[in-house]
């Protein structure tokens, strides 16, 4: 049998570009982890860690936590053995030095190239999106009021939990802080892993299981 290349694949967008929603897709379709920053530090949080505890306040102000804090993290995570055959970065890096750290631990662990995917898609359309988001509380599936409803109302398709919830960085001035941050620290890296010649940008606009098609075809393509 001939040994499948490592997918190490970057999702890179805006807060509610549908980063989660697709990482979720591509981890069943590749069989490789969603790796989330963001899921990361709120079940930190959830179980009162000290790093949860320290995290909240910047998650809930819509700031970035500190690089130290999430590059430890990443990190750890990529050490585990699930993540040989690849992985999906959703929410890292989210600064040049995040980038940076991430391509030293890759080198140190002897990993593949990247595949950085930008998901575009307009401001407006993400206010939109943040503003109607209701997640699962248990397994962070992300659902949407008005475009992407769960199946039976207020339940969670993926693992049935009762009672989908709205992240309180889901509010008004804390999706304007999350989108100014997006501008200032993280859209650099676009032009990071263009100069790479890692990086290829695909409409994040339309039908789940189009923007989906899109994602891999830019990937096979
Ligand atoms: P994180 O959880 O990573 O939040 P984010 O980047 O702001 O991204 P979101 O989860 O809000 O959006 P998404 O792109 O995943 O969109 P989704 O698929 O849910 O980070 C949260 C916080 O943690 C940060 O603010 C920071 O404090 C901290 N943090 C995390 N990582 C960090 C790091 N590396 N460094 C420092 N701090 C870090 O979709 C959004 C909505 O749109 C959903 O309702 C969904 O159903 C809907 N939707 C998705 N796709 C479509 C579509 N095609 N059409 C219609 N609706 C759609």
């Amino acid at each position: 049998m001939v040994a499948q290349p490592e997918r190490n694949l970057i999702l890179l967008g805006g807060p509610g570009a549908g980063k989660g929603t697709q990482s979720q897709r591509l981890a069943v379709r590749f069989g490789i982890p969603q790796i989330s920053t963001g899921d990361m530090l709120r079940a930190a949080r959830r179980e009162g860690t000290p790093l949860g505890k320290e995290a909240d306040k910047y998650m809930a102000a819509g700031q970035l936590v500190p690089d130290s804090v999430v590059i430890g993290l990443v990190e750890e995570r990529l050490k585990a053995a699930d993540t040989k055959p690849g992985f999906i970065l959703d929410g890292f890096p989210r600064t040049v030095p995040q980038a940076d750290a991430l391509s030293a631990v890759l080198k140190k662990l002897g990993r593949g190239p990247l595949r950085v995917i930008e998901v575009a898609v307009a401001e407006s359309v993400l206010h939109e999106r943040l503003g109607g988001r209701i997640s699962c509380p248990k397994c962070g599936a992300s659902y949407h009021v008005k475009f992407t409803p769960p199946k039976v109302a207020d339940t969670c398709d993926t693992c049935g939990t009762k009672g989908l919830i709205t992240r309180a960085d889901d509010k008004p001035e804390a999706i304007s802080q999350r989108l100014r941050e997006y501008a200032d620290k993280t859209a650099p890296l676009i032009d990071y892993y263009t100069k790479a010649g890692l990086l290829k940008r695909i409409d994040g606009v339309g039908d789940l299981e189009i923007v989906l098609g899109r994602v891999v075809q830019a990937l096979d393509g």
